[in-house]
């Protein structure tokens, strides 16, 4: 983030503290509880927010070598993520061009094609088909036409980003825009190494949980004893950028700032800035690591969600000393979430349908909750209006 954006954003929260006030959205906004729980409503979002906006995959680290592979699961598309040979990434259907078994079974792993295990059909790297067995039985097959089916996979920010619709068109910078694009490479973020990584299944709404991290209201009713302590509750800033926003929440320790000069790499120690790009990508920084989250709906079962941690560091740590703190760090990040604010939220998706509530409420001090629901209206608005004049 530039220097600039860091002073004005500490001078707002400030202000903010002072005035005991905080980033207001213009209106209360009225919310249908039916967006977390009827299944049509729900079909329909996921097909239009989910099918054309990208989700991270992977980290660039899970993939150094030719070969090195991932399986992934973006919001219902199997997805094979591969490193070619000229040091890009591929992304393929994971699904057998002859009858459509799952191709690779394992979750990561090298290799030199990828063989189906139903009757041996084998795939390059590139995804080109390589060999059939017994192919007297597919004379006259085009073989051009039966390689995996290839989705968009390219890196950014240290990051392999996909989608869920095929193709290979995916412009990132452009998706961010250029004012949080600015943050996104001040942040450093590409070079930072990765730490740990875990992918959670939860049994809520993807929107419950992104609920969750676009609030700052939360904090020192959910979490008493872990991350609450280092924030002021209730005082943020919600910068909006098109579909995208930057979340800017005070740290404990902004009004011993209050008349530093700042100088680069000194905002995280008195806030942490979510870069949350629509509709379920986060890279926050924290004064000692990044977290970088994907948020996904599971279309099977639009009432479960799978979330994905990658949990980045500066340097590796190499000594006791610094492991004892990454450890610790990295435990209380997981006691905010799965202890904490996934216990409650799940209370969301299991009373909600069974509650006969008219409607729910999320406040002026909501703004950026306000807004990712918004945007998922307005696109859904779009996507009926489109249908109708086709
Ligand atoms: S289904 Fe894959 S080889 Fe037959
Ligand atoms: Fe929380």
């Amino acid at each position: 983030m530039e220097l600039q954006t860091q002073r004005r954003l500490r001078q707002e929260l400030l202000d903010f503290i002072d005035n005991r006030s905080t980033d207001y959205a213009s209106d209360v906004m009225r919310v249908d509880p039916a967006v977390y729980y009827d299944p049509d409503y729900l079909k329909e979002e996921f097909e239009v927010v989910f099918g054309d906006n990208p989700v991270i995959v992977a980290h660039h680290s899970e993939l150094t070598e030719p070969g090195d592979f991932l399986t992934v699961d973006v919001a219902g598309t199997p997805l094979i993520v591969v490193r070619q040979d000229d040091g890009s990434v591929k992304a393929f259907a994971n699904a057998c061009r002859h009858r459509g078994a799952k191709v690779e079974l394992a979750e990561s792993g090298r290799r030199r094609m990828f063989a189906c295990p139903y009757h041996k059909w084998c795939y390059s790297r590139d995804g080109g088909i390589r060999s059939i067995p017994f192919d007297d039985g597919f004379v006259g097959l085009d073989r051009n036409e039966v390689g995996l089916v290839e989705y968009p996979a390219v890196e950014y920010a240290g990051f392999i980003w996909s989608k869920a619709k095929p193709g290979t068109e995916l412009d990132i910078p452009a998706y961010i825009g250029s004012e949080l694009e600015k943050d996104v490479v001040a942040s450093k973020v590409a070079d930072a190494k990765l730490y740990q990584k875990r992918t959670f299944h939860l049994d809520m709404n993807w929107k419950v949980v992104m609920d969750g991290f676009t609030d700052a209201y939360h904090l020192q009713f959910v979490h008493p004893e872990t991350v609450g302590p280092f924030f002021h509750t209730n005082i943020y800033k919600c910068d909006i950028y098109d579909k995208n926003w930057r979340m800017t929440v005070a740290r404990r320790g902004v009004v011993d700032f209050r008349d530093s000069d700042l100088t680069d790499g000194e905002f995280p120690k008195y806030a942490i800035a979510g870069l949350q790009f629509y509709p379920g990508n986060i890279i926050a920084r924290a004064p000692a690591h990044f977290e970088v989250w994907a948020i996904r709906p599971n279309p099977e079962d639009l009432s479960k969600c799978v979330v994905t941690l990658w949990f980045m560091v500066d340097e590796l740590p190499v000594s006791d000393k610094a492991k004892r703190f990454r450890e610790k760090n990295w435990e209380i990040v997981l006691k905010a979430v799965e202890g904490e604010d996934w216990v409650v939220a799940k209370t969301v998706t299991d009373v909600l349908p069974h509650s006969n509530v008219p409607d729910l409420f999320f406040g002026r001090n909501e703004k950026a909750t306000q807004h990712l629901h918004q945007t998922i209206a307005r696109d859904i608005e779009a996507a009926r209006a489109k249908e109708a004049t086709a």
